[in-house]
């Protein structure tokens, strides 16, 4: 067992080595640079064993790419990978400031048992190996890109646009989803797709074909066709618009010819304003503004508000304190208010009292009968007493009135 796993690390470290020395590609400058990093490779790094035995895995795999020492990819290529089961692609155009030495750490995660394998890309950026003063982008509107990298589909819709050039001499310049030409993601059904803008270069001029896309006639037709929904084709005259497979099939109107052969004019020299220095001659920054007088402002939101409120305090603290109603004429002509009252409640009880002590002897009023003789203890029947016995009214409570719920003590 420690053997065979001897052995697969000397087979991983062999393969690593391996693929260490290979994988050292050349990119020139302008034309377009596609690596495609195939699952079957690095499933069979994740088992060494399995390969020798002949077994085969089919793992999920992702790869994660960044420039060595930097967190991302350089700023000319670009990294897809639709699915866990599909290939990975390296793509993009070098521009004549990339030129150099890229090394691409390719971090290849195996999700299945989550194992992880380091793999480095060398890339040379090299000067442009061909002039392509004739350019063109063609839109595939059928194609995702990662349909579009692999070399095969390439060459397929290089072959349909070399007949339609009439030369052999093309090469590719950019391949990009239409995302990035601000596209719109399509819905995820079978029969839509992303579109893929697809920019080829040559030596030699535009054939009789191309060359209608610039005509008055393409134009205004494009314009007609725009308004009609869902249509995206349109045939060039004669054998132009041919597409060998329906999925390379270019839509004419987002395809544009892109003339290179005569250099843009250099940008017009900036002209001179006013303003500036002489050579020689200091700067003098200008005055700075006169310092400005801040008291009258903090007079006006500060003080002003706070002697307010103060005054403000003075006078409530004045009514709530020295201006309350008999406190100040106590001894003046009329008495403090409440102790009148009270004198006056007290007064009318007293007289009250009085009165109902003269009226002994004098049938008391029945309100103020109590139901029983507080000093002999002898209980007032009060049918008897209270209410006349020829009366009609016999209260409620009397007929309820059970003898064993007296609350009154007996004595
Ligand atoms: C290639 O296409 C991408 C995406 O649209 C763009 O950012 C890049 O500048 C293009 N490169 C060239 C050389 O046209």
């Amino acid at each position: 067992m420690a053997g065979q796993k001897q052995q697969a690390f000397t087979f991983a470290v062999c393969t690593f080595s391996f693929l260490v020395a290979q994988a050292t590609r050349i990119a020139p400058v302008g034309q377009l640079f596609v690596y495609e990093l195939h699952r079957e490779i690095y499933q069979a790094d994740f088992n060494p064993v399995s390969k020798i035995y002949g077994s085969v895995h089919n793992d999920p795999i992702v790869f994660k790419c960044n420039k060595q020492f930097f967190p991302d990819l350089p700023r000319w290529l670009r990294f897809t990978q639709r699915h866990p089961y599909d290939n990975g692609f390296l793509y993009g155009t070098p521009q004549e400031q990339d030129k150099g030495k890229n090394i691409i750490e390719i971090t290849v995660i195996n999700k299945q048992s989550y194992e992880t394998f380091g793999d480095v890309l060398i890339i040379n950026v090299v000067p442009p190996v061909k002039k392509m003063p004739y350019q063109a982008e063609f839109f595939v509107p059928r194609r995702e890109i990662e349909k579009v990298l692999p070399s095969s589909v390439q060459d397929e819709i290089k072959r349909d646009i070399q007949r339609m050039w009439g030369t052999e001499e093309l090469d590719f310049v950019n391949i990009s989803n239409a995302l990035d030409h601000g596209g719109r993601v399509p819905l995820p059904l079978p029969g839509h797709f992303e579109g893929v803008y697809v920019k080829l270069g040559s030596e030699k001029f535009y054939s009789k074909c191309l060359l209608d896309l610039q005509t008055p006639q393409h134009h205004k037709d494009c314009e007609a066709l725009s308004k009609v929904p869902g249509r995206k084709f349109i045939k060039l005259p004669g054998d132009c618009s041919t597409c060998s497979d329906t999925s390379n099939c270019v839509a004419w109107c987002k395809s544009t010819l892109i003339d290179l052969s005569h250099p843009a004019p250099p940008p017009p020299a900036p002209t001179m304003g006013s303003g500036i220095l002489e050579a020689g001659q200091d700067y003098n920054p200008p005055e700075s503004p006169p310092p400005r007088d801040y008291f009258p402002d903090y007079i006006a939101t500060v003080i002003i508000p706070f002697v307010l409120a103060i005054l403000l305090c003075l006078i409530l603290a004045y009514i709530m304190c020295c201006r309350r109603e008999g406190v100040e004429k106590r001894d003046g002509m009329t008495p403090d208010l409440q102790l009148y009252h009270h004198t006056t409640i007290h007064c009318n009880t007293t007289e009250l009292r009085s009165m109902a002590g003269v009226r002994e002897g004098v049938l008391q009023p029945l309100s103020t009968l109590p139901m029983f003789n507080a000093r002999t203890g002898e209980r007032v029947p009060p049918t008897q007493g209270l209410y006349p016995t020829d009366s009609p009214h016999i209260p409620l409570i009397m007929a309820q009135q059970e003898p064993n719920v007296d609350p009154l003590p007996r004595k």
